[in-house]
């Protein structure tokens, strides 16, 4: 793996104004509000964070299409607002993009064989033969064989699973060497989760892919991924190896997130007293000092609800937004 990050992500605020019916402003949701972070190529982290948190807006303003109110995005060095356009098509290229919902990602007019080779016609990639190798080549990589039968189906004649395939196998034949995943799996049957994510991992693991794989579901991050990033009420919390992250969680609403975790095994079940009550709060109107004192039982009164924890790394590499680190103690 080398050493300089491919991907930063620096002080990063996307706020989205709400309009009144009538007059004025509503308000404003930050629904990104303060995230950094680095990534190196090769490396696959997940963000994880219940529905709200900002994992998708984050992802937006990582693939370039919500505009930044603050801080930035920088790509091998660059920042994403200081591109050209010529320069935005190149990172654009740089870029794959797995969304949610499979269904609604593909064009339902075209063939699988038009939806894989778009990119490269609108890239100029080689000649027609060598496209057509290509999507061969991509179809065989993420088994929708023989390639024959899938090269003229058009999307509702796949399932939602062959779907997801078509998505990944679209959003990786221009090599990019960043691949965002939000939630690529919440939409498909619970039979096919697993195999579509196996998939992902061997596309990452293949072309050394700087993979982002944004999830609600910390059970299924920690298989594939080496970095955990822990996303709440817009900020992430908490950052550190899966390994720092789960065998040592540091933030008290990732020991929640991790007691919530179903255990195959009875003896052993976290119940869901360990999670504290209550709901994510409101990006509009958020809690002062942090975020995560409404519903802390670690909460410390003056120091919480005041003033806002800023990043403490208690261990190497193992960061951590609470009052708690502030001396550099870690509990276990
Ligand atoms: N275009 C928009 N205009 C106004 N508010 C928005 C917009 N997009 C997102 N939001 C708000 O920003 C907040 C974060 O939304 P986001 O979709 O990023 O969350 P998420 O973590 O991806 O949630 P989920 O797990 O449900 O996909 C939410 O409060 C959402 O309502
Ligand atoms: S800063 Fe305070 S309220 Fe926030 S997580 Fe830490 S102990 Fe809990
Ligand atoms: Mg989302």
């Amino acid at each position: 793996m080398q050493d300089e990050p491919l991907l930063e992500v620096r002080d990063l605020h996307v706020w989205f104004g709400l309009r009144r019916w009538g007059f004025g402003h509503a308000g404003v949701v930050r629904a990104v509000d303060g995230v950094s972070f680095t990534l190196r190529p090769g490396e696959a982290a997940a963000v994880v964070g219940e529905s709200g948190s900002g994992k998708s807006t984050l992802a937006k303003a990582i693939l370039g299409l919500n505009r930044p109110a603050k801080g930035q995005v920088i790509f091998e060095g660059k920042p994403l607002d200081s591109l050209k356009p010529r320069e935005m098509r190149w990172y654009r290229s740089q870029l794959g993009y797995v969304q949610q919902d499979p269904y609604g990602a593909l064009p339902p007019f075209m063939s699988v064989r038009r939806i894989l080779g778009e990119p490269l016609v609108i890239n100029k990639v080689g000649s027609k033969p060598e496209r057509e190798q290509r999507i061969r080549e991509a179809l065989e990589e993420v088994k929708l064989t023989p390639v024959e039968d899938f090269l003229p189906k058009f999307p509702h004649m796949l399932s939602g699973g062959q779907q997801q395939r078509v998505v990944i196998a679209r959003s990786t034949i221009m090599q990019p060497r960043l691949l965002v995943a939000d939630e690529p799996v919440s939409m498909l049957d619970a039979s096919v989760r697993v195999e579509i994510l196996e998939l992902l991992q061997k596309q990452q693991e293949a072309h050394n892919l700087l993979l982002i794989y944004i999830t609600h579901d910390l059970s299924t991050a920690r298989h594939f991924v080496q970095r955990i990033l822990v996303m709440y009420a817009a900020k992430i919390v908490e950052q550190a190896s899966v390994e720092q992250l789960l065998d040592n969680p540091l933030h008290p609403y990732t020991r929640a997130l991790i007691a919530a975790i179903p255990e195959p095994d009875p003896e052993n079940a976290a119940t869901f007293k360990d999670v504290p009550p209550g709901e994510p709060p409101s990006l509009l109107h958020p809690p002062t000092g942090c975020r995560f004192h409404p519903r802390c039982p670690a909460f410390m009164k003056g120091i919480c609800d005041v003033k806002e924890p800023p990043d403490f790394e208690p261990q190497v590499g193992h960061l951590v937004a609470c009052w708690l680190y502030e001396r550099g103690q870690v509990e276990s």
